[in-house]
């Protein structure tokens, strides 16, 4: 379905990044993964993509740096081409109440989350827009929808990057390319496996448990996919009804 296309993930070495590069390259797209995990969890992540038989590369990449994006998606081209989907999925969580939260709390959090998608979508929109087709697929949060307690930073990232979305897809619209975000609740990975309130907030969730990563990636990689066509600016929850 995805055969010849590329696909680019960021934060794409372990969790839900890693699920969503796995997830596009059974649907046949070859993946570059831009994250600034170790070289071993990038080595590892690629041969199992390699293993489904499709290119994949790690590159090592702050994607909260404007120049090492650019030289990333520089590498990209050379090594894969041009890219079809972009995945902004690389995340981090400083998690404090807003009194206790430094100003470098607050920077570190936009920086990663929210500049990082601004950088990569700078690269991806130039060639998107010349191809005349492209997926672009955003990693929100509920926090960003419904605010939450301890993550004064996290949620105003996590909204920010619904704004951006909806955005970029006014803007490209007209080039055929869509670009949606989606907003998942808990998710079982290294985020969070053990923070305060876990209990509780597994009692909120109407379907009583934390997501599983691959179930984040199949609908990621339906947005990527051609049957998504009409559906752009879109924010979708991915909560166990947590939301609603
Ligand atoms: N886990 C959840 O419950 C949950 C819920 C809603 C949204 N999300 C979002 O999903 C995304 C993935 O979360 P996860 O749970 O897999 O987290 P994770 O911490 O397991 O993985 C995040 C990945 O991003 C990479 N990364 C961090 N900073 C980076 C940077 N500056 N440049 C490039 N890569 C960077 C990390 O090295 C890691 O590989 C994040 O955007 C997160 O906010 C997660």
């Amino acid at each position: 379905m995805m055969e010849g296309k590329i696909a680019v993930v960021t934060g794409g070495f372990r969790g839900i990044g890693k699920a969503i590069a796995l997830e596009l390259a059974r649907n046949g797209a070859d993946i570059a993964l831009l994250d600034v995990g170790s070289s071993e969890a990038g080595e590892a992540a690629v041969s199992e993509i390699s293993a489904l038989g499709r290119r994949a590369k790690a590159y090592s990449c702050d994607v909260s740096d404007f120049s090492s994006v650019e030289a990333a998606f520089q590498k990209i081209g050379e090594d894969l081409g041009k890219l079809d989907i972009l995945v902004n999925n690389a995340g981090i969580t400083r998690d404090k109440l807003l009194l206790a939260m430094k100003e470098e709390d607050f920077d570190s959090v936009i920086g990663v989350n929210l500049k990082g998608a601004f950088n990569t979508i700078k690269q991806a929109y130039p060639i998107m827009m010349r191809k005349r087709s492209g997926r672009i697929i955003n990693v929100s949060s509920v926090s960003g929808m419904m605010g939450n307690a301890g993550q004064a930073n996290y949620s105003a990232s996590k909204a920010g990057i619904i704004g951006l979305t909806k955005t970029v897809a006014k803007e490209l619209a007209g080039r055929n390319v869509t670009c949606n975000a989606i907003a998942p609740g808990f998710v079982s990975t290294d985020m969070t496996v053990d923070f305060e309130g876990k209990e509780e907030f597994l009692n909120a969730i109407p379907l009583k448990r934390f997501a599983k990563p691959e179930e984040i990636a199949k609908l990621v990689a339906f947005l990527a996919s051609e049957d998504a066509g009409y559906i752009t600016g879109e924010v979708i929850r991915i909560d166990g009804g947590m939301a609603m």
